[in-house]
C-alpha cells in the first residue's frame, strides 16, 4: 500500500493579471468568496482531507496571505475585552486552522511557469507524494476534492489529475486529457494532457481542474525541464516556461497516470466573470445570505 498523502503545495506566486486592477494591491488568493478568502477555502479543503503539512509558495506582494493566517493574540484579547466573543473565536479559529495544516511559506525562485513552485517545495518532500491545488478555485463537495484525489492515489500508487466533464466548446481554457481506459467510478487511465486545444482537436470531453497528486517521478521530470530551461537561457535561446503539464506528459510517456473525475461543484475565481459566479453560488447556498440574495433578485426582476 503506498503511503497516504500528508503534504500539499499551494502555488500562490502568480500575478493575478486576469483580475487586474483588482489584484494590483490585493493578492488574488485573498479575494473573498463568501466570508473567507479563496486561499482559506483551499486550506480548509486540505486540512479536512487530513493534510498536515501545507507549503504556500509566494512572491513579493503576497504578505496579506501570511497576515491572514498568523495568530494575533493582541486583537483576540481586545475583542474579548470588548465582549465581541464570536469575532474573537472566528479570528482564533483561522489561526488554529493554519496550525493544524502546519502552513509554511516559501519564496518562489527560478523560471516562470506553474512547475517551478512545485519543484521549489519538493526540496522538503523527500520521496513522498504531494497534493498540488491551485489557489484560485473553490470546490463544493460532500467529500472534499483533495480527499477524492488521495483515495485515487491510494488505489493506484500513481500520479492523479482532478478532472471534470467539460463542454467541448470550452476546451481552449483547459488542459484536456488523452483517455486510454475508463476504469469505472470516475477513474480514467490517461496517457497525457493537451493544453488548451481547439474544440475539434480536444482528445476527450474532460478538463483538468487544478488538482494534482504529484509523485517523485514527476518532480524528476520538473528538475530535468528546469535544467533544460537554464541551458536554453545560457545559449540565449527562447527558454519558455516550466509547466506541470509538460512534466506530466514526459512522465506519462513511460509510466501510468490516472485522472479522477471529481464529484462536486467547481468554481474558478481566476477571471472576473467566473469569480462573480463563484461569489453568487456561494452566497445562494449560504443559510443566512441565500434567502437575502434570492429576495433581492426577486425584487430587481419583479
Ligand atoms: C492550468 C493548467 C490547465 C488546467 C487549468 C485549470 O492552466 O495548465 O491544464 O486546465 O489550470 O484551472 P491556467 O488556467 O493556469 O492557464
Amino acid at each position: 500500500m503506498p503511503p497516504t498523502i500528508r503534504r500539499a503545495v499551494i502555488p500562490a506566486a502568480g500575478l493575478g493579471s486576469r483580475l487586474l486592477p483588482l489584484t494590483k494591491a490585493t493578492p488574488k488568493e485573498m479575494l473573498p468568496v463568501g466570508d473567507k478568502p479563496v486561499v482559506e477555502h483551499t486550506v480548509r479543503e486540505l486540512v479536512d482531507s487530513g493534510i498536515t503539512d501545507i507549503t504556500i509558495v509566494v512572491s513579493g506582494g503576497k504578505s496579506l496571505i501570511q497576515d491572514h493566517f498568523r495568530p494575533n493574540p493582541a486583537l483576540v484579547r481586545q475583542l474579548r475585552e470588548d465582549g465581541k466573543v464570536a469575532y474573537a473565536d472566528a479570528v482564533e479559529e483561522v489561526a488554529e486552522l493554519a496550525r493544524r495544516g502546519h502552513i509554511t511559506y516559501l519564496d518562489q525562485h527560478g523560471p516562470y511557469g506553474n512547475g517551478t513552485p512545485v519543484l521549489n517545495a519538493a526540496r522538503s518532500f523527500g520521496d513522498e507524494p504531494v497534493l498540488v491545488l491551485w489557489p484560485d478555485d473553490v470546490f463544493v463537495a460532500e467529500v472534499p476534492r483533495a480527499q477524492q484525489l488521495i483515495r485515487a492515489y491510494e488505489q493506484t500508487g500513481c500520479p492523479v489529475l482532478a478532472l471534470l466533464p467539460m463542454d467541448p466548446a470550452d476546451s481552449r481554457r483547459y488542459g484536456v486529457p488523452v483517455v486510454k481506459e475508463d476504469l469505472g467510478d470516475g477513474m480514467l487511465r490517461i496517457t497525457g494532457l493537451v493544453e488548451k486545444p481547439e474544440p475539434e482537436a480536444a482528445p476527450s470531453a474532460y478538463a483538468a481542474i487544478g488538482g494534482y497528486v504529484v509523485t517523485p517521478g514527476i518532480v524528476d521530470e520538473l528538475r530535468e525541464q528546469t535544467r533544460l530551461w537554464y541551458e536554453a537561457e545560457r545559449r540565449g535561446g527562447p527558454a519558455g516556461e516550466v509547466y506541470l503539464t509538460d512534466a506530466l506528459n514526459a512522465y506519462a510517456a513511460h509510466h501510468a497516470v490516472y485522472g479522477q473525475v471529481i464529484r462536486g461543484e467547481w468554481y474558478d475565481t481566476g477571471n472576473p466573470a467566473d469569480y462573480l459566479v463563484a461569489q453568487m453560488a456561494h452566497a445562494l447556498a449560504h443559510p443566512e445570505y441565500g434567502p437575502v440574495l434570492r429576495e433581492l433578485v426577486r425584487r430587481i426582476d419583479g
